[in-house]
């Protein structure tokens, strides 16, 4: 299992303890980044989350990718995780809308033809895949 985790800063991290607790684990993998950090502050990988996978190891025949994030990082990340054999049966996607009933009535949240608020917020990549990438969605 691999754990990749992005923040913009080292202050931005969250679950900072458990992440240390995870390290010393021999079957979890924990990849750490930040978009930026002041110098001095921070000893870890800087760049974006996605330059975080090509260090990531699985058998893409049996893995399952979890990507939350914004947008365009899951866009890269699925571009990615494609690129190393996963299939988009296998890559799970947390999406965000903006959402107003949260009961599926407004339409405010709507992707496609799902609602995130009442058939998500978590989707299997294949069912969102006509959509991703589309402006004004
Ligand atoms: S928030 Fe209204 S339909 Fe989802």
């Amino acid at each position: 299992m691999a754990l990749l985790y992005g923040a913009r800063t080292p202050a931005d991290l969250l679950y900072t303890r458990e992440l240390e607790r995870w390290r010393g684990r021999f079957d979890v993998q924990i990849e750490v980044t930040v978009d930026a950090a002041p110098p001095g502050s921070w000893r870890g990988h800087v760049g974006v989350a996605g330059s975080l996978l090509p260090r990531a190891e699985f058998d893409a025949a049996n893995t399952a990718a979890l990507v939350c994030g914004p947008e365009v990082m899951m866009r890269f990340a699925i571009a990615d995780l494609r690129h190393r054999g996963l299939g988009p049966d296998q890559i799970y996607l947390s999406m965000e809308r903006n959402m107003r009933c949260a009961i599926g009535l407004c339409g405010h949240c709507q992707f496609g033809p799902a609602f995130v608020c009442k058939d998500g917020p978590v989707f299997r990549y294949d069912r969102l895949e006509p959509f991703l990438g589309v402006r004004e969605f």
